[in-house]
């Protein structure tokens, strides 16, 4: 019996809650099949769609090694399962690419062996997976990825997730410029001090957005998508940011910003046709620069 599993791609931040906010895309996504064989260990037989980028080494990978802790973790490491990953998404890109391949991984052998984990313990070794793939455990990719919808990590250390509800007419535009930015180089441009005054801003805008988000006030979500920590840095390695940004908004977004670490950019609108419109003239903007992209649409 084979397990067959898509995770979505997820835009991690929502621009001013750095670590702790992110959302699941419809598209693009990952596909993990695993299934049971005689011989024991976690055997990742195929990968493809990464041009050749991802380690082959079932110990290297984040979804065979994502998976090796969870069969140790529930006292099956002893048993086979041999695992292809099909990427379909790109790598580098800031859509959460490593968290869809793990996210995937989990809930495919999870399922394989009949759910002994929930979903919400699935996290903590999808978690571990991000820290193989970029230094570092954050849980704003495959928090989403794993539950759908918008989470909040309200807390690393115990973990704690709490699902935000989706306004009705939430729409995402997201464009990628082909442009590589690795999430470790760009989480280590980051200062690690912070003054006060924008730590005030910053969670002012987190608050309100969450505030905006619950109370289906669109115009609060727009204000609250201002990030003053992390934008003004990673903004330098993404092409046209700025520009990208003005024409957003003058397509009707309510607001504009870096998905995750970058080069990814997305909006917020509230009708699909404005989510349409706004990922085609970004796409426009960069191809008159002679950047390729790749444009996506989603509901959330
Ligand atoms: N919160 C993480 C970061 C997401 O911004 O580095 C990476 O996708």
């Amino acid at each position: 019996d084979c397990v067959h599993v898509f995770a979505p791609a997820t835009v991690a931040n929502m621009v001013c809650g750095f670590d702790v906010l992110g959302f699941a895309l419809d598209e693009p996504g990952d596909e993990v099949f695993i299934r049971k064989v005689d011989r024991p260990g976690v055997h990742l037989v195929n990968v493809s769609g990464d041009n050749g980028r991802l380690p082959r080494e079932a110990s290297k990978n984040t979804v065979s090694a994502s998976v090796m802790s969870f069969l140790n973790h529930i006292g099956q490491a002893d048993i086979g399962v041999e695992i292809a990953l099909h990427k379909q998404m790109p790598i580098g890109s800031g859509l959460g690419s490593s968290a869809a391949s793990t996210v995937a991984g989990l809930f495919a052998v999870n399922t394989l062996l009949g759910n002994p984990l929930s979903r919400r313990e699935l996290l903590p070794f999808a978690i571990q997976g991000e820290e193989l793939a970029c230094g570092h455990g954050h849980a704003d990719n495959v928090a989403p990825a794993l539950l759908g919808g918008i989470t909040l990590i309200r807390g690393y250390d115990p973990l704690d997730v709490v699902a935000i509800p989706v306004p009705q007419s939430l729409y995402a535009s997201v464009v990628f410029p082909h442009v590589d930015v690795p999430t470790r180089d760009a989480r280590q441009m980051i200062r690690s001090k912070v003054a006060l005054k924008d730590a005030v801003t910053q969670w002012g805008n987190i608050a309100g957005l969450v505030a905006g988000l619950f109370s289906s006030d669109y115009e609060l979500i727009g204000r609250s998508m201002h990030d003053v920590l992390i934008e003004p840095t990673r903004a330098i390695l993404i092409p046209e940011f700025r520009e990208m940004r003005r024409i957003a908004i003058d397509s009707g977004a309510l607001g504009f910003g870096i998905s995750g670490s970058g080069p990814s950019v997305f909006a917020f609108s509230t009708s699909q046709e404005t989510a349409r419109k706004i990922t085609s003239v970004i796409q426009a903007q960069l191809t008159q620069q002679g950047i390729d992209s790749n444009g996506y649409v989603s509901g959330i």
